[in-house]
């Protein structure tokens, strides 16, 4: 079983670098942007062509939320080209695409955890390319995992989480905002969730599965919540100020609410899920 990661220098490629090990039955190639640059359909094609891998995680992604805004054509290449790219050679290798999207094709207006099928509607150049990148692998062909996720942060690459001690070493107070809820996910629970929904097809080949899910931790938090529990967790003494998003202005207007229900990928591939407290303390 040969497992293809693009990305893998990003938070979510290094957490599948680190989990590898524990999956001695699979052969996976990581690959840099580098090494395979998926807004490059040649290039794309001569990585196929040589690895011809079974399954492609797609971990690379255009991730500036902010900065998207002032270079939508740039973050377009990667999110909806790149996306259609991959889709493209997945296609012509018969390989299995497991493709990783977010909690920002949503605006946030809803009152109750967002399931696979709600309507998005983004509020972003981010999300809306996101989202157009999934529309693009499903225009593409059938044999795709999309995954949701949502606040994602692990010991890799840059991330809330590092931000916030960072900013604990440099400031005595710290002023986050607590009216956007979501779910943070470690990124290494979600590396492992995307290495389960690929064992299991795998084990278990049905077209019935493919389609679009949500992984996150369980539970929900504000951002001020997170960040509060990140500096109980590491010890940090620090004056932590609860603030409106009105205080906080941002290039890209960010859903209220974006919690995710994950029922569908723990019924399909029996996935369970650490809260995102209990996920945090492992870090
Ligand atoms: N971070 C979050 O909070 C969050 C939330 C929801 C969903 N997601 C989604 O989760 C996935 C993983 O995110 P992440 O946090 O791991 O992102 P990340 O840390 O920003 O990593 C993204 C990686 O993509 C690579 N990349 C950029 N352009 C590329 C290209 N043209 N070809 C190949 N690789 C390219 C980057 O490489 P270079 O550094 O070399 O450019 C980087 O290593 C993404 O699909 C993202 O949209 C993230």
């Amino acid at each position: 079983m040969v497992v293809l990661v693009s990305g893998a220098n990003g938070q979510l490629g290094q957490s599948l670098q680190f989990i590898a090990p524990n999956y001695p039955d699979i052969h996976f190639i990581f690959c840099s942007s580098a090494d395979l640059d998926i807004s490059n359909l040649e290039n794309c094609q001569t990585v196929f062509s040589k690895i011809k891998p079974n399954y492609c995680i797609n971990a690379a992604a255009y991730t500036a939320v902010d900065k998207a805004e002032s270079e939508p054509e740039k973050a377009y290449l990667i999110n909806v080209i790149g996306a259609q790219n991959l889709a493209a050679v997945c296609k012509q290798y018969a390989t299995v695409l497991l493709h990783v999207s977010t909690d920002f094709v949503f605006d946030g207006n809803a009152s109750k955890p967002y399931s696979e099928d709600d309507i998005p509607n983004p509020t972003g150049v981010y999300g809306q390319t996101k989202l157009d990148g999934e529309k693009g692998i499903q225009a593409t062909f059938e044999n795709y995992y999309i995954i949701r996720t949502s606040w994602v942060y692990s010991q890799f690459a840059n991330n809330f989480m590092k931000t916030m001690l960072r900013l604990a070493s440099e400031r005595d107070s710290i002023s986050v905002v607590n009216d956007q809820i979501g779910t943070p996910t470690n990124a290494v629970d979600l590396a492992a969730a995307l290495v389960q929904i690929a064992l299991t097809d795998n084990r278990q080949p049905t077209t019935d599965n493919f389609g679009i899910y949500n992984f996150s931790n369980e539970g929900q938090c504000s951002w001020y919540d997170f960040a509060k529990k990140i500096f109980e967790i590491n010890n940090k003494n620090i004056d932590l100020k609860p603030i409106p998003t009105s205080s906080f202005p941002t290039p890209a207007k960010r859903p209220k609410f974006s919690v995710l229900d994950k029922t569908k990928i723990k019924n399909t591939f029996g996935l369970e899920i650490k809260s995102w407290e209990d996920s945090l303390k492992t870090i």
